[in-house]
């Protein structure tokens, strides 16, 4: 039986997605059987795992909305993980649920033929806590929340919180927090510094913060993306690969962790796994111009 992750936050690129992709390549590379599935319209893990959106005639809609057995809609992708891939159709299911029976529980139904497969489910959230979020929470076994260190916003936390509780008590009672997942992590930075002990101070006593795991802001994510790739794949021996394999350390256990060791190892470094030098930090703001 798989465990079954909801990546989540209403508020929009905090790196959800980023987060189910790189997540989902560590867990692979380390062995484990990984499905991901796509609940944004925006289809944006659906593109990354190297498929154009618009050109999909079956996706997780039809399985949500139409009872499509949800093996036919399976892809494989070039991360290392299986994909219910989404489209700009799912849009249609937050209206469609809403006079269905059960319309909370539909996402548990497109599951069930494929949990015994895989050891892992990573769900990626569309930016809102409509119902396609709340069918996602219905159906997973935890919730991992993304947070970016840049724009904090503890307000938007909270609600989520009191959301993953109303489904504890109404839909789901098995439902956990594996954490909050800080990202966009500039150590550089002193906002961000701030900002990542502001989440451990509010929300540390409540759930726990990955505080070990946080992604450090770099680049090489959108070149990874934009590659096709993992940042495991793209630059292994960089910061932000590092963090990624912690995470899946983390999820995964120690069961996974010397699996995960043993992949970094093999690889020599690249450039692309050196940390890019910030420009404002090597150019100090009072140093004399030079003379034309
Ligand atoms: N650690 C990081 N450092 C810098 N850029 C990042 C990092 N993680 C993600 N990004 C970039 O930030 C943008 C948003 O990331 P992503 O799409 O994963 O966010 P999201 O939460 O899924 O967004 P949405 O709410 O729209 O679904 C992307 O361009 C991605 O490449
Ligand atoms: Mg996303």
């Amino acid at each position: 039986m798989s465990r079954v992750i909801a990546v989540a936050n209403q508020k929009g690129g905090v790196a959800k997605t980023t987060t189910v992709a790189n997540l989902a390549a560590a867990l692979s590379q380390a062995g484990a059987r990984v499905l991901m599935l796509d609940m944004d319209p925006q289809g944006s893990l659906t593109l990354w795992s190297g498929r154009n959106p618009d050109e999909l005639d079956k996706t997780v809609y039809d399985s949500l909305v139409k009872d499509l057995d949800s093996r036919e809609i399976l892809l494989p992708t070039p991360l290392g993980a299986d994909l219910l891939p989404a489209n700009i159709d799912l849009s249609l299911a937050e209206m469609e649920l809403v006079g269905m029976v059960a319309r909370e529980r539909r996402l548990g139904g497109v599951l069930a033929p494929l949990r015994d497969s895989y050891d892992f489910v990573l769900m990626d959230c569309q930016p809102s806590l409509g119902l396609l979020t709340i069918n996602a929470f219905a159906a997973a076994d935890e919730v991992l929340v993304p947070v970016a260190c840049e724009f904090l916003s503890t307000r938007a936390i909270e609600v989520l919180m009191r959301m993953v509780h109303k489904v504890q008590l109404r839909l789901n009672s098995k439902l956990k927090v594996a954490g909050i997942l800080p990202t966009m992590y500039d150590r550089r930075v002193r906002h961000s510094r701030d900002e990542l002990d502001a989440l451990v101070e509010r929300f540390g006593g409540q759930v726990p913060v990955l505080a070990d795991c946080a992604v450090p802001r770099t680049i090489r994510f959108a070149e990874a993306a934009a590659a096709g790739k993992s940042i495991l794949a793209f630059a292994p021996l960089h910061p932000g690969a590092e963090a990624y394999r912690r995470l899946a350390k983390v999820i995964g256990g120690e069961g996974l962790a010397a699996a995960l060791d043993e992949a970094a190892a093999s690889r020599s470094l690249s450039l692309l796994d050196i940390e890019e030098p910030r420009i404002d930090v090597l150019v100090r703001k009072d140093a004399p111009r030079p003379r034309r």
